[in-house]
């Protein structure tokens, strides 16, 4: 089997907070009277096969993250169970699991994955994540069921409506890797130079234009009077704030995210999303009780 290959030590960290948020979750609402699911709208294949950095250096800029000079060098790799066979290897049980993925050979090794586990209801979707996941939210009856969603992209794939969707069913758990260096890719540093396509990736997933304002300030021209320039003047935890504050308009609670990797450039924010306004005490006391002993940054 071909293990799918990303990531590195972020992966194992971002995993591990998520099966421990299963368990906790799973044994919370057992004696409850829901029907429970876990819904995965970026599975990968239910393996991957992670470098593990030898050397990182302890820098924590958006400058460090665009020098080259700065990435870790990479020695080890090891295949570790990716976010679906964690979910299914988990011992209580969901009502139903939902996987997405768009590619092919990962989707057949899900189809693998399902026909080891035939105990379980479990839902297999090619294609894509936002589209599949508004139609799985939309047919499920959420006065009786929870939910844990766990976001996972590579990228700026996940769109603002799709963040809404869940929001809106005010009864999911999520879990959401947001990608800071790809936000801070695409947000050049001069704004003139970015291109529509990039303005539109931020937009579709932020769900505004606000961050323009927000990321850039006008600065004064040179002596020989050219135009002022509008340049981006937010740093990470400037992103990271807009992030959250953009998040918590539509959840009803959004603790501050995680940055990972845990040492070295930033490249993510573990954000977690608790839709439920009446369950989001509980969440929260799991959810911090989790990173307070992962000792993440
Ligand atoms: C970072 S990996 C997720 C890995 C998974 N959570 C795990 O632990 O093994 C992202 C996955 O999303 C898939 N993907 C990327 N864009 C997608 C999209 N728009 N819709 C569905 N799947 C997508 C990729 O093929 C890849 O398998």
């Amino acid at each position: 089997m071909t293990a799918h290959r990303f990531g590195g030590n972020h992966t194992k960290i971002k995993l591990e907070v998520v099966r421990l948020y299963i368990d906790f979750y799973t044994r919370v609402l057992k004696k409850q009277p829901f029907k429970l699911i876990y819904v995965d709208p970026f599975a990968g294949s239910g393996d991957c096969e992670i470098k593990i950095s030898a050397k990182r250096k302890d820098i924590n800029t958006i400058d460090a993250f665009e020098n080259t000079e700065h990435e870790p060098s990479l020695t080890n790799t090891t295949t570790i169970d990716g976010s679906a066979k964690i979910a299914l290897n988990i011992d209580r049980l969901f009502d139903e699991y939902h996987f997405v993925e768009e590619n092919v050979k990962r989707y057949e090794q899900l189809e693998s994955l399902k026909a080891k586990h035939s105990d379980k209801v479990i839902h297999l979707y090619k294609g894509d994540a936002n589209q599949k996941l508004l139609k799985i939210l939309q047919q499920v009856n959420w006065k009786n069921t929870r939910a844990i969603i766990f976001i996972d992209p590579y990228g700026m794939e996940t769109e603002w409506e799709t963040l809404v969707a869940i929001a809106n069913t005010k009864a999911v758990d999520l879990w959401y890797l947001f990608p800071l260096s790809g936000v801070y890719r695409q947000a050049a540093n001069n704004y003139d130079s970015m291109d529509k396509g990039k303005i539109e990736a931020i937009n579709r997933m932020l769900g505004t234009d606000e961050w323009q304002t927000t990321f850039y300030e006008s600065k004064q021209g040179d002596m020989f009077g050219s135009e002022p320039l509008l340049q981006r003047t937010a740093d990470i935890d400037d992103i990271v704030r807009f992030t959250q504050e953009r998040l918590s308009s539509i959840f009803a609670k959004v603790p501050e995210p995680k940055l990972l990797p845990d040492t070295g450039p930033v490249m993510f924010a573990l954000f977690f999303a608790v839709a439920n306004p009446r369950a989001a005490s509980i969440s929260l006391r799991g959810a911090n009780h989790i990173i307070k002993h992962m000792k993440l940054r």
